[in-house]
């Protein structure tokens, strides 16, 4: 079965209220590349491949399949030619109560329902099996989703996609969550798909240099337009981010560097009730950005959460200002003088179905509100627009609901919301996964201004030049635990993953 196939988008343009968010757009695929769709937050990648996905009916323009026109307006119409969208919002896709064969088989199982009326239990798992192999997983059938880690619910998707016959796949921004070896896995799962089984990918990332390592063809999208399709040859990374930014971008941060003051935050022994933190011990001084960092499960999202009080504590303190902070819930935790930008924002960090300006204010809703119950909105609108302007959040106003915005411009919610509360201790979990290059530069000069404010900060992330870039002080997480620390102007790269991946 070595048919290549063409898949085209022509003039494709799509409309939503106040929003235009692709412009008479062409789109080529073929079968055995992979093609890189990149652009900044909000530009319209993930919507160009919800409509080849079948997502939306109200498009124009018009797709083809081999020369053939194509009328996709239901993910059957796709599903049919062998489309396979993995979408950005990978915990909505999985159904968390039903086993990982059951997820990958769900299409399959539908099917069969359809046809014959009964599901043969015991192929499933087989079958859900052959599958894995083929794209070279391990894990257990019997699993329930919802206790996988975010890596293992992406490979689980694209797993499902493969369990039936698939010409081209769409991965939408698959390796945010992913470590480094993951996302080496994934790239290699990419490339036996496309030059042996001759699938069409589409591959969608905020990383950068990703794109150079495993792309041939890329397309660039910029307020909804083409702006730049060729192969990868014809272009540098440089010129890559000014066609999508639509400026000339500087992409070292030049860091802030403020005095630093006294300690504020002090944990001592801090040990979590199911051992997810194991006597960790550290500072954050006033005026300091704290690295926190480790490979992806070296239990950086762990200790945020449990000195959020989101986690129990089984021993050890944390001083805050020198009196014991009470780590027992997120509201107490806010209400004590803590933040935090949690790493699933979706789950997490932001209310769907709420307003942008609802969500930026609601931890400092306090200050918007005199007397018992009556809220000032204008005010709320007021400082919502502000953040919305210097994050650069793509919405049509402050009252837009947060399911509309695109992945990128919901991370920047989650991010904005903390800025206008007044924390003693800010704690970011992976702030800029999914984020473009421009607004990550936005998220690090705001993340400057609080270090600059006298607040402490403590950014956890695994991306070490980040941590490079903007921490004063760096810590290095192994196995639950702290294991080294440093002055940031000692640290190097290559000593961070020493300590990071178990060294002594
Ligand atoms: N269902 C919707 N209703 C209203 N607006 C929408 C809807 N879906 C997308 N948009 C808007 O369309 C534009 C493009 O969004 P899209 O999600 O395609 O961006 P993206 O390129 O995938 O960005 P990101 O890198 O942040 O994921 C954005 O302005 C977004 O707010
Ligand atoms: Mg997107």
């Amino acid at each position: 079965m070595e048919s290549k196939h063409r898949l085209e988008m022509k003039g494709i343009s799509i409309e939503f209220p106040g929003v235009k968010a692709l412009d008479n757009v062409d789109f080529t695929v073929k079968s055995g590349e992979i093609h890189a769709l990149v652009g900044a937050n909000g530009a319209g990648k993930s919507t160009l491949m919800k409509i080849l996905g079948g997502a939306y009916d109200h498009y124009t323009g018009a797709i083809y399949f081999d020369g053939e026109k194509a009328n996709i307006r239901h993910p059957r119409d796709a599903k049919e030619l062998g489309i396979d969208v993995v979408y950005q919002e990978v915990d909505t896709a999985l159904i968390p109560y039903l086993t990982v064969a059951e997820n990958i088989m769900l299409d399959k199982m539908a099917n069969e329902m359809k046809r014959k009326h009964f599901i043969r239990w015991g192929n499933i798992h087989r079958s859900a099996r052959e599958v894995m192999k083929r794209v070279g997983i391990e894990l257990d059938t019997h699993t329930l989703v919802q206790d996988l880690s975010l890596a293992e619910k992406q490979v689980v998707l694209i797993a499902r996609a493969l369990a039936t016959n698939t010409n081209f796949l769409v991965l939408d921004e698959p390796t945010a969550p992913l470590s480094q070896t993951e996302t080496e896995e994934l790239f290699r799962l990419m490339r036996d798909l496309a030059q042996n089984q001759n699938v069409g990918v589409v591959f969608i990332s905020h990383r950068l240099p990703e794109i150079f390592e495993v792309c041939e063809t890329i397309t660039i999208l910029r307020d909804g337009q083409v702006v730049f399709d060729a192969t990868i040859e014809q272009i540098t990374q440089q010129k890559l981010v000014e066609l999508m930014l639509g400026r000339r971008f500087e992409e070292t941060y030049p860091k802030i560097h403020v005095p630093i003051g006294d300690v504020i935050l002090e944990v001592k022994g801090l040990n979590e009730e199911s051992g997810r933190v194991r006597d960790v011990n550290f500072t954050v001084r006033a005026g300091e950005i704290v690295g926190m960092t480790g490979l992806v499960g070296a239990g950086k999202t762990e200790l945020c959460k449990t000195l959020f009080g989101a986690y129990p504590v089984k021993s050890g303190e944390a001083l805050l200002h020198g009196k014991p902070l009470t780590m027992k819930s997120p509201h107490s935790a806010v209400k004590q003088g803590l933040a935090l930008v949690p790493e699933e924002r979706r789950k997490e960090g932001i209310l769907v179905d709420e307003p942008v300006y609802v969500n930026l204010t609601l931890p400092s809703l306090d200050k918007f509100t005199k007397g018992p119950d009556f809220v000032n909105t204008r005010a709320e609108k007021s400082i919502a627009r502000q953040v919305i302007k210097e994050l650069g959040i793509v919405t049509p106003s402050e009252e837009q609901k947060v399911a509309y915005l695109s992945g990128g411009n919901q991370q920047k919610v989650a991010v904005g919301k903390w800025l206008i509360a007044d924390a003693e201790i800010y704690i970011f979990d992976e702030p800029t996964k999914g984020v473009d290059v421009g607004a990550k530069r936005d998220i690090f000069e705001l993340i400057g201004q609080l270090a600059k404010q006298g607040k402490g900060v403590i950014y956890a992330s695994s991306e070490i030049p980040e941590i490079l870039d903007i921490s004063d002080r760096v810590y290095v997480m192994y196995d639950y635990t702290i294991v080294k620390e440093f002055e940031t102007s000692e640290a190097t790269e290559e000593s961070i993953l020493f300590y990071s991946a178990g060294g002594q």
